[in-house]
């Protein structure tokens, strides 16, 4: 069977190409090196032992997907490309629209013409906005999202909605990610943000290996334990395998699904230092400063659908996701 990943020398892409090869599955990735870097694809032979067959084009360009749709029979598409930065998403929403809904469009397009009818898409937690009940379950209210970044997820998945309602043999399996961190056990692949990062665990860790002074936690006056925000950690190998599990079910059932992706338990800021610096013995220096504007206090999942349809849930715990992570950063640095 052969699976066309989209973005998949990215963060999450990458770890889910890794365990499809492990699984046997044949693997076409196309990714425009926008966010990723080319080395993947050698960190990728060294982890499997196997090749993936790689175009280098934008997933908007339609004459590209033309091209790998004629060239390759694909029988499934997990779509993880696109621009992921809430902040870069509220001062160039032109650019996430267009980006994110054309490339999505255009893949929808051609699988439609190819008689390609199996997608995994990676939508996000942020779909559901400010939470009114935790955990959250997938019957929750979405919307109220508060950045362009996450209304190009909701608007994606309300696209593949009615394109399930014209082609009904159009699988989508919409995978609602939560924080995902981590990185795989070799320390060969891992989250690599450009620049300054915007999320958590990139910036615990370049603090933690001297590259950044110190972290700002914003906020400690939020309705929460300790006051800091709370969020569902999840290790982005858990998260690789969900996908797998996504795959057989759109394999085995037509329809339109969506699940969470996450453990169902809600760690702080402060939580994750703590754990950060116990399990890595090292120093995390931070600050509190004032909230992050767009921020909300707590955010996590209920994964029991996810369970009960799929037969996956997550099986590291915050232990293994402070250890991995960190353990790439100084894999990386030793290069
Ligand atoms: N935080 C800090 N300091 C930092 C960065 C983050 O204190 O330097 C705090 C945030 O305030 C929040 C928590 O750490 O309480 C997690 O923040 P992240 O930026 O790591 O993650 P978010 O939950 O804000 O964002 C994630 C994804 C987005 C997605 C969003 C909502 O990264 O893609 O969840 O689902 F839109």
């Amino acid at each position: 069977m052969k699976i066309l990943v989209t973005g998949g020398l990215g963060f999450i892409g990458s770890h889910t190409v890794v365990e499809l090869l492990e699984e046997d599955y044949e693997v076409v990735v196309v990714d425009d090196l926008s966010n990723s870097s080319i080395e993947v694809v050698d960190s990728i032979k060294e982890i499997t032992g196997k090749e993936i067959k790689f175009y280098e084009a934008d997933v908007c360009d339609l004459d590209a997907l033309e091209k790998i749709f004629s060239e390759q029979k694909i029988d499934a598409v997990m779509h993880f490309a696109g621009y992921k930065a809430v902040g870069e998403s509220v001062r160039e929403p032109i650019m996430y629209y267009e980006n994110n809904l054309v490339s999505t469009l255009h893949l929808c397009k051609k699988m439609l013409e190819h008689d390609c009818n199996k997608f995994i898409f990676s939508s996000s937690a942020t779909v559901y906005g400010d939470p009114e009940v935790l955990p959250i379950t997938e019957d929750c209210k979405v919307g109220g999202t508060t950045n362009p970044y996450g209304t190009t997820k909701l608007m994606i998945e309300r696209i593949l909605a009615d394109i399930h309602v014209a082609h009904p043999e159009f699988t989508a399996i919409i995978l609602r990610y939560f924080n995902p961190i981590g990185a795989h056990k070799s320390g060969l692949i891992g989250e690599r943000p450009n620049g300054i990062p915007n999320n958590l665990m990139p910036y615990i860790v370049r603090v933690a290996s001297g590259e950044l002074e110190i972290l700002s936690v914003f906020g400690d006056d939020y309705d929460t334990p300790d006051g800091t925000g709370v969020r569902d950690y999840i290790h982005v190998v858990d998260l690789a395998k969900g996908h797998l599990s996504a795959l057989k079910k759109a394999i085995k059932d037509e329809g339109l699904f969506y699940y969470n992706l996450g453990t169902g338990k809600g760690y702080s800021v402060l939580d994750l230092v703590k754990n950060f610096e116990k399990v890595n013995k090292v120093k995390v220096p931070y600050k509190i400063v004032d909230r992050r504007p767009g921020d909300i206090a707590a955010c996590y999942a209920d994964p029991s659908k996810a369970l009960k349809e799929l037969g996956w849930k997550a099986e590291l715990g915050l232990e293994d996701m402070m250890r991995d992570s960190y353990n790439f950063i100084l894999k990386q640095s030793e290069k």
